[in-house]
């Protein structure tokens, strides 16, 4: 698949069917994540995939009310996490970029999936001391973001984005109406 096509059809997914995911499927997606660019190459991430159904349980549970059950579904969830002191410390002279270089490294991933025909729902709402306890996820990483990862059992229509013209200026900063 183009990557305009990936771009264009990717949704976040939240409901999945039971169907597995070859292993080399897996390792195709996880390496499109291993190749994104991180500020000065440090790649301060990590990756853990939960394949265990018990464990995902519980990870719905850290997040926001409950709610984010799509966690649960299919078979496997990964969750990503960035290392806050090994990251570069001075993006614009005011930025760690550790969130920067994770979320790079899982729209990667997201893409990946998505031309695999698999899909993905980036999960924000979550309780991140919960995550870290349940993970035994040490300082100074951070988790940045948690994904399904599956085959999709929906077909959501495009949300929909604010056009070119209302978010692109030229040459200067231009106030937008
Ligand atoms: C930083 C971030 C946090 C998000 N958090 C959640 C979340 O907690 N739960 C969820 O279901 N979707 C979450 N999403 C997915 C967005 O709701 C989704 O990308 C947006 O509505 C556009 O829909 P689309 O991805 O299908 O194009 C998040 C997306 C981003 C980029």
């Amino acid at each position: 698949m183009d990557i305009y096509e990936c771009i264009l059809n990717r949704r976040s997914i939240r409901h999945y069917t039971e169907k597995p995911i070859a292993d080399d499927v897996v390792r195709r997606v996880l390496n499109a994540g291993r190749l994104a660019p991180s500020a000065v190459n440090l790649q301060p991430w990590r990756f853990i995939v939960i394949r265990s159904g018990e464990m995902r349980r519980a990870l719905v549970e850290c997040t926001r009310g409950g709610k984010q059950r799509q966690l649960e579904m299919g078979t496997m969830a990964l969750v990503a996490c960035g290392n806050e002191r090994d990251c570069y410390q001075h993006q614009g002279n005011f930025l760690k970029t550790y969130a920067i270089d994770v979320a790079i490294a899982l729209e990667h991933i997201m893409l990946a999936a998505a031309a695999e025909g698999l899909g993905t729902c980036w999960i924000g709402a979550f309780d991140e001391p919960a995550v870290k306890d349940l993970l035994d996820i040490p300082d100074p990483w951070r988790v940045v973001a948690m994904t399904p990862l599956g085959y999709p059992d929906e077909s959501p229509d495009f949300k929909g984005r604010k056009p070119l013209a209302e978010i692109v200026c030229y040459e200067k900063w231009e106030e937008k109406g």
